[in-house]
């Protein structure tokens, strides 16, 4: 009955004034960019579902093509206007659309929008508003997020930024792709039932949620990780929404990973890199994980054979750092004490400090000692100073990885001495023609390119009071800071540093294989912080060329269970351990102690990075 009338005033309206109606589909059209876009345009009719701060959103009528929204977000800042019109109310206006970009870059997509609104009618009130319940009239696809991400990586294919979503404007496939998905919904008032978090809220209060439909890559938490499709392609958890600050003024709970919140009902909106839904109030907690990060159930054991490492990003460590105890804690009481940890970002000893400090003795000396504290465990340490600035993370810092070791499980192969920030670490044959290196412990290739302002990987070659070897590379590849958003209009989304760590991964893969061509059963763990994930397989496949296997693979992790770290909507592994065939050949167990990505808040989280545990036999097993 309502729609008649409408329908009514507006051909009569359009008699009266002579100008032709637009409708709201017509703006939006079925691609990313309007069809319209600068055009002005009179006669457009909506129900007002929800007022911003800056504008409105209009709810269309309704079409049967789900490629075209029937939402549109109104721009204004004239109170006045806002003032207006009422959520309810049934209007006509005029405009002119126009494609909004929060930034001058051209990383972000745009946002169609009905710009200096004027002629104003509204034509009834307190009109009914249903929401689009998400997982039942519509639902995102689980897997690609735009049909421009090709390549043999999907979305994660170098090189990256190829296309641009805006310059090729293609017709969206909803059914498809998330970003296509998320865009046919533009300013529509969606519903989001038993939303789920998937991350701790960000520094604006958003957070990441799914809601009551189907999804992909759930792991036991409740977070959706990376890994790949049944297709055999990267799956980029397109199903996975950003909640942004409600409209009301209210304030978003404080959440984390697996946390259930009250439905949402809130408008899809794109701003500052990504679609999201903004709710219209705050939800609510309704349950959060009741489990907490339990310690390792692989534990050392007496086996003359076994070596238990760990490997741990413990986050810009300084000797002032407030987190010593709880890295300390959790390497003691989660970690049960491995015999060797592969350790990342240990600052030298006067921390973010820029004073020309490059030793980091201190730093470490005040971790074993924290660890000493708590579990009576006495630990050796080993690094090798950067050229002080060389080796980027935060400035002052002098990050660096360091082996701690329990002398009475390891010692380092005498005979060579210790590498110098530049000394090239190299593999050469001993007198009784096993492989020894000239430095011990050393760096591979510290003055090639491929290291600028990153941290060279740290060898180093050890013993068991047993007598088997073993060769340890302890990585930290460059970042990935200054990424594109996965909402980007560059597909695919720019991977900030994938070509460097992909070099950096040859350069260590040119080590290992020159191991292995001195002695092909040679143990050899290579472990740290890789900032890539293993379904950027162009960065890993040097590694795995050389015939170095992923631990997790030797160990048949879940894939879903493979994570060390939680970014935006993915939960995923960045921190790896590969081991030679030899080590593979004889069994290997992992696992990764979510101590920090379980944490029930952001702020009670010690390290950004998981740390995590394996087991391997340096010979034959007993
Ligand atoms: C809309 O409803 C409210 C309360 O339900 C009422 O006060 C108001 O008069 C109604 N407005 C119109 C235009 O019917
Ligand atoms: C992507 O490519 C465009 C066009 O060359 C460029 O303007 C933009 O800066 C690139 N984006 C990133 C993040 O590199
Ligand atoms: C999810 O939706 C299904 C129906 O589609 C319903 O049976 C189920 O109870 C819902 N689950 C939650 C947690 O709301
Ligand atoms: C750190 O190294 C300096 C220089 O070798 C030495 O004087 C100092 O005692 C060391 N400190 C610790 C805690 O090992
Ligand atoms: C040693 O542990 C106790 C608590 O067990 C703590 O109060 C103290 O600060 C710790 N000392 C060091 C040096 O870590």
């Amino acid at each position: 009955m309502a729609t008649r009338v409408l329908q009514a005033v507006a051909v009569l309206s359009s008699l009266l004034g002579g100008t032709a109606s637009t409708s709201i589909a017509e703006i939006q059209g079925n691609a990313f960019l309007s069809p319209l876009n600068g055009q002005r345009v009179s006669g457009v009719t909506g129900l007002v579902t929800a007022k911003a701060h800056n504008g409105f959103y209009l709810a269309g009528e309704p079409v049967d093509d789900v490629r075209v929204s029937t939402g549109l977000y109104v721009y204004t800042t004239s109170s006045d206007v806002l003032d207006s019109v009422t959520v309810g109310d049934s209007i006509s206006l005029s405009g002119i659309v126009s494609e909004f970009r929060s930034s001058s870059k051209p990383d972000y997509l745009f946002l169609t929008e009905l710009a200096s609104p004027s002629s104003i009618e509204v034509l009834s009130s307190n009109n009914t508003i249903s929401p689009v319940i998400l997982g039942y009239d519509r639902s995102p696809p689980t897997q690609k997020l735009s049909a421009l991400d090709v390549g043999d990586d999907g979305w994660l294919t170098v090189p990256n930024n190829n296309t641009r979503i805006e310059e090729i404007n293609p017709t969206l496939v909803p059914t498809v792709y998330g970003l296509d998905f998320w865009e046919s919904l533009e300013g529509q008032l969606v519903q989001i039932p038993s939303p789920i978090a998937l991350n701790f809220e960000n520094t604006y209060g958003e957070f990441w949620a799914h809601g009551n439909w189907t999804v992909t890559g759930k792991n036991a938490r409740g977070g959706l990780s990376l890994n790949f499709g049944l297709d055999g392609f990267p799956d980029a958890n397109p199903e996975a929404i950003l909640i942004g600050n409600p409209l009301d003024g209210t304030d978003n709970p404080k959440v984390a990973v697996g946390v259930t919140l009250s439905d949402i009902v809130g408008v899809v909106h794109y701003q500052f890199g990504f679609y999201q839904v903004i709710p219209l109030t705050a939800p609510t907690i309704l349950a959060v994980p009741s489990e907490t990060a339990q310690p390792a159930s692989i534990k050392a054991d007496d086996d003359a054979c076994s070596l238990f490492f760990g490997d741990y990003n413990v986050e810009n460590m300084a000797p002032t750092s407030k987190h010593v105890p709880d890295v300390a804690n959790h390497i003691a009481a989660y970690l049960h004490n491995p015999d060797i940890l592969f350790l990342q970002e240990i600052q030298d000893n006067s921390g973010p400090k820029d004073d020309g400090t490059i030793s980091a003795n201190i730093t470490l000396a005040t971790l074993t000692n924290a660890i000493k504290n708590i579990s009576g465990v006495a630990y050796s340490y080993v690094d090798i100073d950067p050229e002080d600035g060389q080796d980027g993370g935060q400035p002052g810092g002098n990050i660096r990885q360091a082996y701690l070791y329990r002398s009475d499980k390891l010692e380092l192969v005498p005979g060579s001495p210790a590498g110098t920030a530049l000394d090239r670490v190299q593999v050469q044959e001993s007198t009784d023609g096993t492989p020894v290196l000239n430095f011990n412990p050393g760096r591979i290739d510290p003055e090639s390119p491929a290291w600028d302002s990153s941290r060279k990987p740290l060898v180093a070659h050890w013993q068991t009071p047993s007598g088997a070897r073993l060769f340890t590379v302890n990585l930290h590849l460059t970042s990935k800071g200054g990424s594109a958003t996965t909402h980007a209009n560059g597909r695919t989304p720019v991977n900030l540093g994938v070509e460097q760590r992909t070099s950096q991964v040859e350069h260590v893969a040119a080590f290992v294989q020159s191991l292995l061509a001195a002695d092909p059963a040679a143990n050899i763990i290579i472990s740290g912080d890789f900032n890539e994930y293993a379904q950027t397989r162009s960065v890993l496949r040097a590694l795995e060329d050389a015939g170095a296997v992923e631990a997790d693979e030797v160990a048949g992790v879940a894939e879903v269970e493979r994570y060390t770290y939680v970014y935006d909507q993915n939960t995923e592994q960045l921190d790896h351990a590969f081991v030679s065939g030899a080590i593979a050949g004889r069994g290997v167990e992992v696992e990764h102690v979510h101590v920090n990505n379980w944490a029930r808040t952001y702020a009670e989280r010690i390290s950004d990075h998981d740390p995590s545990v394996g087991k391997v036999w340096l010979c034959a097993r007993a």
